[in-house]
């Protein structure tokens, strides 16, 4: 079954929770205050940057001394009305089974554009009145809506910071171990440095990179480190695939310092869309597979002598094997597949997910696999056959959305659906 290993391995003791000691035990000793009485402050207000533990401290906490949690999130204090609907469960102490409960209110910054005037005091006034904890999470804390829970008298304000590396890689070590995924130390060190202490995108990060692998070396997640150089990879790519001597060719490489093995993964997904000559799109694959093989020597013998033929091979072979291909107009580049797949954002993750259900469905298959093997080719029927998409669409019972989605485009997707209709 496929899960995020941001909720398959989402802490559920406090002990799991990495970083920020001060801040949870001071948050851990205020919760326990409530069994003596009602504390002075009747509400905690955790903030700090996005992923760093707020939410999982408090769901950790709760699991811990066994409270009943609630927790609301932004739709549910948009406005006054909604907020009132919750006030009931503020005004008793513990739940019907005799569990303490605690209220989260996650998040609260995340709304305060589209919530209504009355939402902020309706909920100030509930947590004046509150016989049960509540605890309010927000990144922004000098968000000039929040004025209202600055109050230290009244709310318990503690600030969450970013774990530190080596608290995220206690994390990231537990979650390979648990999932039995080798891994090099300097790799994981390297996913927690460029995480900044995101300790969710750092696990989202370890998950998709190791994908498929047993053993996830410093060799798979250097060229991460690229993943946010488009413009200077573009203009190296143009000059090899258009250009006009060796020598420049070769020097694209030099300009620009980009890593080697990240950037043949540009030339070979973008050499098909730009050699229009069959011949010559051979000629530039070739000089690519003699590149690739020298890496795969240099690999095994670390022989770094071979580098020269890795270059050569990858730059000036590929603009050599231009003859009378031409461009036919502007291309645009294509991101690899291999970065592609780590730089989709979480809606699109989420929506091909749902995709891929739908496939696995039909096609008893894992989602995962549906996603990887499946998906892929109706893609290709999506944006060429719109008779045969539409039979699949109905089949695979796709909506609106997701044909967009598989077909690239709406102009595309119409015409799917019209058949459809
Ligand atoms: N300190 C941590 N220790 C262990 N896991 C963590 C930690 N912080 C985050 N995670 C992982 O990342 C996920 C998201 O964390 P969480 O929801 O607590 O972040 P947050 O600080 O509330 O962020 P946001 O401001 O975006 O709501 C958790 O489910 C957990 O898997
Ligand atoms: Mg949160």
């Amino acid at each position: 079954m496929y899960a995020a290993w941001t909720v398959k391995h989402k802490p559920k003791s406090l002990i799991e929770v990495v970083g920020n000691r001060e801040a949870i035990s001071k948050f851990e000793r205020w919760l326990k205050s409530w069994e003596k009485g009602f504390p002075p402050q009747r509400a905690a207000f955790l903030y700090g940057p996005p992923g760093v533990g707020k939410t999982v401290t408090v769901e950790a906490l709760a699991n811990d001394l066994g409270m009943e949690l609630v927790e609301k999130n932004a739709s549910d204090y948009r406005t006054e009305g909604k907020i009132r609907q919750f006030a009931g469960l503020a005004s008793q102490f513990g739940s019907f089974f005799g569990k303490n409960r605690i209220i989260l209110l996650d998040e609260i910054d995340g709304v305060y554009g589209t919530v209504d005037r009355g939402a902020v005091p309706a909920i100030t006034q509930i947590i004046k009145e509150t016989r049960c904890p509540i605890v309010l999470t927000a990144n922004d804390f000098w968000n000039k809506k929040l004025v209202a829970f600055r109050d230290k008298k009244k709310y318990l304000i503690i600030e969450f910071k970013r774990p530190l590396v080596r608290e995220v890689l206690k994390h990231l070590k537990r979650i390979c171990e648990r999932e039995g995924l080798a891994t090099e130390e300097d790799a994981l060190k390297f996913i927690a440095q460029r995480n900044e202490g995101d300790v969710r995108s750092a696990v989202n990060d370890l998950q998709a990179l190791a994908q498929g692998k047993k053993m996830l070396r410093y060799d798979d997640v250097s060229w991460l480190a690229y993943r946010d150089r488009k413009d200077v990879i573009f203009s190296v790519l143009r000059l090899v695939l258009y250009g006009k001597s060796c020598a420049s060719a070769k020097q694209a490489i030099d300009m620009a310092d980009v890593d080697l093995d990240m950037f043949f993964e540009w030339v070979y997904e973008n050499v098909p869309y730009h050699f229009n000559v069959p011949s010559e799109l051979a000629n530039a694959m070739e000089a690519l597979a003699k590149a690739d093989l020298f890496r795969g020597r240099i690999r095994r013998t670390q022989n770094w002598k071979l580098l020269r033929y890795v270059i050569d091979f990858m730059t000036a072979g590929v603009a050599m094997a231009r003859h009378e291909s031409k461009s036919s107009g502007w291309i645009p580049f294509r991101f690899p597949q291999k970065i592609r797949m780590l730089s989709t954002s979480r809606v699109e993750r989420r929506k091909k997910l749902v995709i891929g259900k739908k496939i696995k469905r039909r096609m008893h298959i894992s989602a995962v696999a549906a996603q990887k093997e499946v998906l892929p080719y109706l893609r290709i029927i999506f944006e060429n056959n719109p008779q045969m998409a539409a039979g699949l669409t109905g089949w695979f019972n796709f909506d609106e959305e997701e044909v967009n989605y598989i077909a690239g485009g709406k102009r595309k997707a119409k015409a799917i659906l019209k058949t459809l209709k």
